[in-house]
């Protein structure tokens, strides 16, 4: 891709914000009325009882993510079934079983679809190549409009599946008795701010990456809290910190710490706590401080756009505070050209694993 770094993966850090405005200029128009969930062909969400969202790493978290919005809005049962551990899943009659994938060619992902049968799972794939054999294999697809990643570590075709799925999960509710009315209204305007969100995370990260990098390049372990909706992005850093600087990092739910985690924690443990608003989470802050542990809080809820203060609500969109992933992705980008890593082909990984 063409932009102002010399490697792909941080040119598609930057192109997330227009990633996002063009899946939002195509798909939100179909939010209202449910076109966009009719237009694919899938059953009322009334006559769906629950959904299993499949997938592997990054498109796993993004699935997460987006089964924040039925639970969330829709009250839905969700859960998150990782392909690769799918052989004895129970699938239930009317599942929607959301099957994410970036390359729709993830041996994984296939196999796991081998186990819905026939007459149990609606199965709609999202995914960023829609002549995929996942395509194929769906009953209805969506295209997550994310462009060509060149990067193995996903980054942009993560916020495109996040921006996509949580389009079709509104539009689903739209027009569902299930629908959270309030929250809803909320989400559809949080929807249209996430570009602007996306970008004010870049500008504020810039330099603030590189030099958190610098003062961190020697630490041998990471640790990534987050509560609630935050979680998925915390997993998501410590995914990225793995794969790109070959550093070892965890992510927990905050209120695990000291039930173990918190005994990893020394003077100096370099501790990224995503914040989506829950209160609680000051409280694990101070817990890791006390320990001498260095605390990085990601997600401010008031950000800069164009010199402006945004005041982001206290409670955050259903699919949970989007903007924080990317100064997780810088920092991993970071943390690894600093390593002389190769942040666009990280050892041992391949961009399409089509072995299971
Ligand atoms: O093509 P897919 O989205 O199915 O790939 C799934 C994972 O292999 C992928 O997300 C992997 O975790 C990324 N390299 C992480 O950056």
């Amino acid at each position: 891709s063409v932009g102002r770094h010399h490697d792909h993966m941080g040119n598609e850090i930057d192109e997330q914000p227009a990633v996002a405005q063009r899946v939002l200029d195509i798909l939100s128009p179909g939010i209202d009325g449910g076109t966009l969930w009719r237009g694919l062909g899938l059953p009322p969400l009334d006559r769906i009882d629950r959904i299993a969202v499949l997938g592997c790493g990054t498109s796993l978290h993004a699935g997460r993510a987006v089964a924040g919005v039925f639970e969330r809005l829709g009250h839905m049962p969700t859960r998150a079934v990782t392909a690769s551990e799918a052989a004895h899943e129970v699938w239930e009659p009317r599942t929607l079983v959301v099957a994410l994938s970036q390359s729709g060619e993830t041996a994984d992902v296939l196999r796991a679809l081998d186990t819905v049968p026939a007459d149990r799972g609606t199965v709609l794939a999202l995914t960023n190549n829609p002549s995929s054999s996942l395509a194929r294999r769906a009953h209805a697809v969506i295209d997550c409009l994310a462009g060509p990643e060149i990067g193995v570590a996903a980054t942009k075709t993560f916020v495109a599946q996040i921006v996509t799925g949580a389009c079709v999960a509104l539009s689903g509710l739209a027009v569902s008795a299930r629908r959270d009315v309030a929250a809803f209204d909320a989400d559809l305007l949080a929807l249209g701010a996430i570009p602007e969100t996306l970008s004010a995370a870049l500008d504020a990260w810039h330099n603030r990456a590189k030099r958190l990098a610098a003062d961190l390049a020697t630490a041998s372990g990471f640790l990534f809290l987050g509560r609630g909706s935050g979680l998925v992005y915390a997993a998501e850093g410590a995914l990225k910190l793995k794969e790109l600087s070959y550093r070892w990092a965890e992510h927990q739910p905050a209120g695990e710490l000291k039930h173990g985690p918190l005994a990893l924690v020394d003077a100096g443990t370099p501790v990224f706590v995503v914040d989506d608003g829950d209160p609680r989470l000051d409280v694990d802050i101070a817990e890791v401080r006390a320990r001498g542990g260095r605390v990085l809080r990601i997600g401010e809820r008031t950000l800069r756009v164009g010199g402006m203060p945004l005041h982001l609500p206290r409670r955050g969109p259903s699919w949970g505070p989007l903007e924080t992933v990317v100064p997780l992705q810088m920092f991993a980008r970071e943390l690894a050209l600093r390593l002389h890593r190769d942040v666009d082909k990280p050892r041992n990984l391949a961009k399409s694993v089509t072995v299971s």
